[in-house]
């Protein structure tokens, strides 16, 4: 998206966050901070402030017996990060390869792929409050982790900027590879020993195959998030859709396939002017050119409609809107 802030700081560490603290929270508005841009959709220009987290290292802080701890600063790419940890043979990235963005935003919306979620590796966070002007340190719990979904992205929207996180990872790898695709990749590349290496070759491999390349052809991930229905309503879909996908979760819910949906509905492949849904994967919407960002919203707006006319199930999108 062609987009301009009137005003743009970097933010390069800590110590720089903590030095604009002051003027940061005398800012009539809370600025918008971005981290790699990866998850936002802008629809306007920005009037005010952006302030870019660009507070960047990668460093082994501390070890257990089953653990090893490794902090990031908030700006730090995240696949150089699952790369750092494959390279010193720190087990519970893997699985999360490839995913677009930095590591300080991996918290906001509790990123996750193939069985596998941010929550499962997280530890601390440390994070400026912009009105308070205090360090605050968030734990695992603290978070309040959902399906792609923080205390971030809801009571405290908007209200810190977040400096670093730490992950836990395990000395000894638990493998994740109960997700369908993973294991027939691994047996196409003829992977015989498992090691955390192979499943995030598998896991990249996937990944290109099907979702289109943030540096080449625009798009933010998923832009819709898979939505829960209760397993009654997914009984009765079920009679109606054979074919409809999901997966059962805890306390009698369901979680629906939205791309599958999408696809029955017949936007797969759709394009109009220079928005469309992916041809490869129904869930991403891409931008094939000039694309405005209303644009795009307004065709997801359509099939938002669309597949609640179609399926009575009301999606919701998984992207920031600005
Ligand atoms: N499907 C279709 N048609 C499509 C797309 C999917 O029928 O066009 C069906 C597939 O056949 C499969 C099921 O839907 O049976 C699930 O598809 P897939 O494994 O591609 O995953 P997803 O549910 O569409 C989610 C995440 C992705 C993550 C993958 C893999 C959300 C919103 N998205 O997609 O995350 O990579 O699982 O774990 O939960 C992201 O958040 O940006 C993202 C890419």
């Amino acid at each position: 998206m062609d987009v301009r802030a009137r005003y743009l700081a970097r933010i390069g560490s800590h110590n720089e966050l903590e030095a604009m603290g002051n003027r940061i929270a005398e800012l009539p508005e809370n600025p918008l901070i971005l981290g790699g841009g990866s998850n936002i959709l802008f629809t306007k220009n920005v009037d005010g402030w952006v302030f870019k987290n660009e507070i960047s290292g990668m460093e082994i802080i501390g070890e257990d017996n089953d653990h090893v701890y490794v902090k990031t600063g908030a700006g730090e790419n995240w696949h150089r990060f699952v790369l750092f940890c494959i390279e010193n043979n720190l087990a519970g990235a893997e699985n999360l390869s490839l995913i677009p963005g930095n590591t300080g935003a991996s918290p906001m919306q509790n990123i996750g792929a193939y069985g596998v979620e941010l929550k499962d590796i997280f530890y601390e966070l440390e994070a400026w409050h912009i009105k308070d002007k205090a360090w605050v340190k968030f734990s695992n719990a603290d978070c309040h982790f959902g399906y792609r979904e923080s205390v971030f992205k809801k009571k405290y929207k908007g209200q810190f900027i977040i400096s670093s996180v730490t992950f836990k990872l395990d000395k000894k790898p638990v493998f994740h590879i109960s997700y369908g695709a993973i294991e027939q990749e691994l047996e196409k590349m003829g992977v015989r020993e498992l090691n955390i290496r192979s499943i995030a070759d598998a896991v990249i491999r996937i990944r290109s195959s099907k979702l289109p390349d943030p540096a080449l052809i625009g798009n933010a991930g998923s832009f819709f998030k898979n939505p829960e229905i209760t397993d009654l309503q997914f009984d009765e879909l079920k009679k109606k859709y054979p074919g409809i996908v999901g997966y059962t979760l805890p306390d009698n819910k369901v979680k629906l396939a939205a791309g599958w949906m999408i696809e029955q509905a017949g936007w797969k492949g759709f394009r109009e002017g220079n928005a469309g849904c992916h041809e490869k994967q129904a869930l991403v919407l891409v931008n094939y050119g000039h694309a405005t960002g209303t644009d795009i919203f307004n065709l997801s707006e359509k099939i938002l409609k669309d597949v609640s006319e179609k399926f009575g199930v009301l999606m919701e999108r998984e992207v920031n809107i600005y």
